[in-house]
């Protein structure tokens, strides 16, 4: 029995329709809906082992190249033990989506196959691909279609990543359906390479009274989607392992929630962020923020013990529900210290500064509060709700200019009333100033980043270098505000 009940749970994987359930009976722990119309709420079950995430084949042998082939498909994964199977949307029958493991320098070629029944493209989040193979909303994969995306990633290049759909519409129904997964990107000079890896991808899920995945409701598409149900490397709620000093590497792949990480009793190193290690060890910390697409990597310092990995209210300043007010417990941690052998402050790499542009490029986030609330009887809110530079995304209209290897000077603008990640396509930024209700801060030290949070009336200047000519887009990476036409184009010459 127990054995049968590891086997079905255990594997996030791909079953017929229509299996027959087992009724299993275990003692849950009550939960607080936060929505009526979603009791009684399936919950996945918890406690199982951290499992290790699958890693995406390497169908190549040649040395410097990876081929690899991406399905992305219905499928029903059987989560809960109250209802049926879940309808979800993945690729390769996971999730989340397998791994990409790399090396910099790579030649890389993946084959994507979209069996979904609707257009998709697939996103590589961070790097500094061809504009024509970073699968944007300009460039669909129809149905049944097959899609070869090819680049071949810089000598100097290191970090995790993410993938996942950027279609025009349906990209925020597709994402929290389950279509996302990690890449990761080693280099072979980069400090740290002795020390042992945990990959936490962290992804949220709301499933209905049935097992299933429901629409957005009228508050998701303003608001940002938040899934009831944290998960890691699909998991909810795992036990993890950790025997010494490890690299965790984790990934913030939700479409709208903050996480903002604690161990109680412990704390963290912060030794990367989303463009790979930073150039020093942090200090400790007693809790860490990753915004939605954000990546860090930690270590965790503390002493041998059993550690409940929080998570703590943030407050974004949603319109629609309340700030969060407790704290939640995602996962508990078996914390074995040993020999420690990184110290806060060590260097870690060297950074060189990006020399200050001559291309001051502007972005101003805003909101149409009227129309937001004007809407709700439509179930969704009116694009142009949310803005960049007073406009709605359009795919056909050029908004910004670059001129690639020279480097651009962004300046970022949150004039909304909720905060809001910023990314932009292309590459990594680094972070010149952050200035909010008139402190003005300037980083201690560099890191390389592709997305940031601003906090209502935050302004940050960054420096940032397209490598290749084509269409770039910037936006919020809340999908909904994103999909709603918080976003715009950067060309680049
Ligand atoms: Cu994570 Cu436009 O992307
Ligand atoms: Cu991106
Ligand atoms: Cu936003």
């Amino acid at each position: 029995m127990h054995r049968r009940r590891f086997l079905k749970y255990s594997l996030s994987a791909c079953l017929p329709a229509g299996l027959v359930r087992q009724t299993v009976s275990a003692a849950e722990p009550q939960h607080q809906a936060t929505d009526a119309a979603l009791l009684p709420e399936p919950r996945l079950p918890v406690g199982s082992a951290l499992p290790s995430l699958s890693v995406l084949k390497n169908e190549s042998s040649h040395a410097g190249e990876f081929q690899g082939t991406l399905i992305a498909r219905e499928c029903d994964i059987q989560l809960t033990r109250d209802t049926g199977p879940t309808r979800c949307q993945v690729y390769n029958n996971q999730l989340p989506g397998p791994l990409i493991e790399l090396e910099a320098g790579m030649k890389v070629t993946i084959t994507f196959i979209n069996q979904l029944k609707e257009a998709t493209t697939v996103h590589w989040h961070g790097l500094p691909v061809p504009s024509s193979q970073d699968g944007g909303p300009e460039d669909p994969i129809a149905p049944g279609e097959t899609r070869v995306y090819r680049f071949t990633l810089p000598e100097d290049i290191s970090g995790s990543y993410w993938y996942h759909p950027h279609p025009l519409t349906g990209a925020s129904a597709q994402i929290a359906k389950g279509l996302a997964g990690p890449i990761i990107i080693r280099h072979p000079d980069e400090a740290l390479k002795k020390l042992p890896e945990q990959h936490w991808v962290i992804s949220d899920l709301r499933l209905d009274s049935q097992g299933q995945i429901p629409e957005n409701t009228y508050s998701d598409w303003v608001d940002g989607r938040e899934g009831e149900q944290v998960l890691i490397n699909g998991k909810r709620q795992p036990r993890i392992h950790l025997t010494g000093q490890h690299r965790l590497r984790v990934w913030n792949l939700c479409s709208a929630r903050y996480l903002q990480l604690s161990l109680p009793g412990a704390q963290w190193l912060v030794v990367g962020s989303d463009g790979g290690l930073t150039e020093k060890v942090s200090q400790p910390q007693t809790s860490v923020l990753l915004a939605p697409g954000e990546r860090l990597e930690l270590l965790v310092q503390g002493e041998s013990q059993h550690y409940a990995l929080n998570l703590l209210p943030y407050n974004r300043h949603r319109m629609m529900s309340p700030p969060a007010e407790v704290a939640s417990v995602i996962a508990d941690i078996d914390f074995t210290p040993q020999s420690a052998p990184v110290k806060p402050g060590q260097e870690l790499r060297r950074i060189e500064a990006l020399p200050p542009g001559n291309n001051p490029l502007r972005a101003m986030m805003s909101e149409k509060m009227a129309d937001i609330m004007k809407n709700k009887a439509s179930g969704i809110p009116p694009k142009g709700a949310f803005l960049i530079n007073g406009k709605s995304f359009d795919v056909n209209r050029m908004d910004l200019h670059s001129i690639a290897e020279q480097v651009d000077n962004w300046q970022i603008i949150n004039a909304t009333t909720m905060d809001h990640p910023f990314h932009i396509h292309g590459g990594q930024f680094q972070v010149v100033q952050r200035s909010l209700r008139g402190v003005k801060s300037s980083p201690d030290y560099l890191i390389w980043k592709d997305t940031i949070n601003l906090q209502p009336g935050e302004v940050v200047m960054l420096r940032m270098r397209q490598t290749s000519p084509g269409m770039r887009m910037y936006h919020c990476h809340i999908i909904e505000h994103e999909e709603l036409g918080m976003m715009g184009n950067l060309m680049v010459s």
